[in-house]
């Protein structure tokens, strides 16, 4: 009957969609990074697409994206700049251990954890100078773990 059918179909479909969700999870070299951030492989960041090269980049319009590795005891890139009225959306991740990546007076305060990558967008209108700063214990060095973002 049509009722089997689409039973089968609908199988056909799950299975599908697990065998899909598990190689993005666990396929050799890949790398997930969405809406909600993604994974990585932290011994791989230097030759990571988005990661091997941190920094700002253009994307289009007010659009820029900001790729940011943290590690005991700094950020890379340490300074940051972008134009007033730009919209950023930052891609973190951590090369050792956790961290956070909090840029002070904005709604950007996340952790950074070894293996995924935080995203956040956040709007810039008017110039003016950030402090950022590591909110997470991270080691001896945590309370110098800081860097700058520029809005020009
Ligand atoms: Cu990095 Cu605290």
């Amino acid at each position: 009957t049509y009722e089997k059918l689409w039973l089968a179909a609908a199988m056909v479909l799950i299975v599908g969609f697990i065998a899909t969700i598990t190689y993005g999870a666990v396929g050799p070299g890949v790398s997930m990074i969405d809406d909600d951030g993604g994974s990585i492989d932290p011994d791989a960041i230097s030759d990571h697409e988005r990661f091997g090269d941190t920094g700002v980049t253009h994307v289009g319009g007010n659009e820029y994206e900001v790729d940011v590795v943290a590690q005991a005891w700094s950020y890379s890139p340490g300074e940051i700049e972008v134009p007033a009225g730009s919209e950023v959306t930052f891609y973190v991740t951590s090369r050792d251990v956790t961290h956070s990546f909090s840029v002070v007076g904005t709604n950007i305060n996340t952790m950074v954890i070894p293996g995924e990558v935080s995203k956040m967008t956040v709007e810039f209108d008017e110039p003016g100078e950030y402090g950022i700063l590591c909110n997470e214990y991270c080691g001896e060095g945590h309370h110098n773990m800081e860097g700058k973002l520029t809005v020009v």
